[in-house]
């Protein structure tokens, strides 16, 4: 049990299983009363929380009443204001924040071409995988859904073609040969020519029907697996994006792209019954 400076009152816990729990906090900490535990809960040992809100004294104007709070921990609310920005340690040269600072999406690329070594990091840091079954990206129940091909144009030691990449095994498989960036690139709304220069184009897919399957008893039903896989192709596109940064690189995320086109492109790059959902170009960035 806690209480904060506000007068929050509340309890948390890691085990869904304390009789005090009632569900995942609801904003404002409403109790989600009567839902049986859902299999996503059940599987995953998320912090699970109650909070009582405050009785509000009456006569009091309404800015010294707390401000709505989904989770109130002690001591955090003890101000209307934090300022941050004199708090907060510069990044570190080479850390994850400088790499934030550092990201930019480059739409003008250098005529030089990739080596397979940085296509070899794009597409791990995309989906690749880390300890055991585990990738770089979340995935919700550890599902992985998405699918990423490499369509090659200008890559030293890979030769031009579309190729899947299979995380487990760690390789990519040619599935079309030949230089396919031009009919990939050409299926953007606003045909965007720059991302034709791109060495490498990486195109993130997803089965939406069968991530909606397996999600079905979660609400809202039908819409929730579809949810996650989109979820899950932004954290792989910020890895790849972050991972550019890293390596002098620049990136560029496309998503809008006339999905019909993309998905009658003959030989197909999306696989059969998936659905694109992003298409980043990586290469050298112009001077
Ligand atoms: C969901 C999404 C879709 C995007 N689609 C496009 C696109 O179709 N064409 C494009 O040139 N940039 C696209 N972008 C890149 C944004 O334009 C870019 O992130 C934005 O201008 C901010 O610039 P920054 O990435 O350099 O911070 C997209 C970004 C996101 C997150």
């Amino acid at each position: 049990m806690f209480a904060d400076a506000f007068g929050f009152q509340g309890s948390l816990s890691g085990d869904p299983g304390e009789p005090d729990v009632q569900g995942p906090l609801a904003a404002g900490g409403r109790r989600r009363a009567g839902l049986a535990p859902s299999k996503f809960r059940r599987q995953t040992p998320y912090l699970y929380a109650t909070v009582r809100p405050p009785r509000v004294a009456r006569g009091q104007p309404w800015h010294s009443q707390p401000p709505p709070c989904g989770v109130c921990l002690p001591g955090l609310m003890t101000q209307r204001e934090a300022p941050l920005q004199a708090a907060r340690h510069t990044p570190p040269v080479g850390s994850l924040g400088a790499m934030l600072i550092k990201r930019r999406s480059t739409r003008s690329f250098a005529p030089r071409p990739l080596s397979i070594g940085h296509v070899a990091l794009m597409v791990w840091a995309a989906q690749g995988r880390t300890t055991g079954e585990r990738r770089t990206s979340p995935s919700a129940h550890a599902l992985y859904p998405l699918t990423l091909t490499a369509v090659a144009g200008s890559v030293d030691g890979l030769a031009p073609g579309a190729y899947r990449y299979d995380a487990e095994r760690d390789v990519l498989t040619l599935i079309a040969d030949g230089d396919h960036r031009d009919r990939v690139a050409g299926t953007t709304l606003a045909d965007h020519l720059w991302l034709r220069q791109a060495p490498v184009l990486l195109l993130l897919s997803g089965d939406l029907e069968a991530a909606t399957q397996h999600f079905a008893d979660q609400r809202p039903l039908g819409q929730r697996g579809a949810r996650y896989v989109w979820l899950e192709a932004g954290h792989a596109s910020q890895n790849i994006y972050l991972q550019a940064a890293e390596s002098g690189l620049g990136a560029v995320l496309v998503a809008g792209f006339d999905d019909d086109q993309l998905l009658e492109l003959t030989p197909a790059v999306v696989p059969s019954g998936q659905h694109p959902l992003a298409l980043l170009g990586v290469g050298h960035p112009a001077e």
